[in-house]
């Protein structure tokens, strides 16, 4: 696919996007709510007491949210790393309630890990460079304590043509069923060319892996969307 340098017309978490998100993923992000749920109930299987949760590309704090609900006596400390100001506004909103939310404006790239015990990314790693994506797996394995947990959820690419313009499709659908328009949809798709860097399920794998992860699960799958937990054995 040809990429050109950034364009106006790129897609931006600025102060728009913040204020319509919550609404926006759930009408383009098939089943976001239930992967929510399945994340907090994977999750607590690795919560142990005072953990340490990192959520990458926080964007309006849901992960911290849920999660902070189900565990109101654990004494967790989490670490919001968010490089877009209004997002991670929002997310401060959202989380006001809690008191244990570190909130970090920095780029994923450049964020030292702390010591962890579960490591979250929500549609979120798409969004960097291909080539620093084993670099920052890297950092997420080394960091977290054995027996500690890497949650990924990423939008992926086919490689076979004829599946991928199908899911594609299917994925059009489900924007459509819910309500966003045809031109709004192309409008979208055009503004991620430049800014979303998907791979495939087997590329995804195969940097989880190389990073020193043994035990990798795919809990998730919709056509082209999948979540996957690494564990640190
Ligand atoms: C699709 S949203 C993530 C959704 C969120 N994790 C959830 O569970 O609802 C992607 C977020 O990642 C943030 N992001 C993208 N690239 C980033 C980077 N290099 N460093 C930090 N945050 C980044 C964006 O600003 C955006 O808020």
């Amino acid at each position: 696919m040809y990429r050109s340098k950034f364009s106006p017309s790129d897609w931006k978490f600025d102060e728009h996007i913040a204020d319509i998100f919550d609404t926006h993923i759930r009408q383009s992000t098939p089943f976001y709510d239930e992967i929510q749920r399945m994340i907090v109930e994977l999750a607590n299987v690795f919560i142990v007491d005072n953990a340490i949760i990192c959520d990458l590309g926080t964007a309006t704090g849901e992960v911290i949210y849920n999660l902070n609900i189900k565990n109101p006596s654990r004494n967790l400390t989490f670490y919001a790393i968010e490089n877009s100001v209004p997002m991670l506004k929002k997310a401060k909103l959202k989380c006001e309630e809690f008191e244990n939310v570190v909130y970090i404006n920095e780029d994923i790239n450049n964020f030292i890990f702390p010591q962890s015990n579960l490591i979250i990314s929500v549609y979120t790693l798409q969004f960097i460079n291909k080539n620093n994506r084993q670099d920052i797996i890297n950092k997420i394995y080394d960091s977290l304590e054995k027996g500690g947990a890497f949650i990924l959820c990423e939008k992926i690419i086919i490689d076979n043509e004829f599946i991928a313009n199908s899911y594609v499709k299917f994925h059009h659908d489900l924007k459509k069923r819910n309500k966003i328009s045809n031109d709004k949809i192309i409008e979208k798709e055009n503004s991620l060319i430049n800014v979303m860097y998907p791979i495939t399920y087997e590329e995804n794998c195969h940097i989880i892996q190389r990073s020193g992860f043994s035990t990798i699960q795919t809990f998730f799958q919709w056509y082209n969307f999948i979540c996957i937990i690494a564990i640190k054995d």
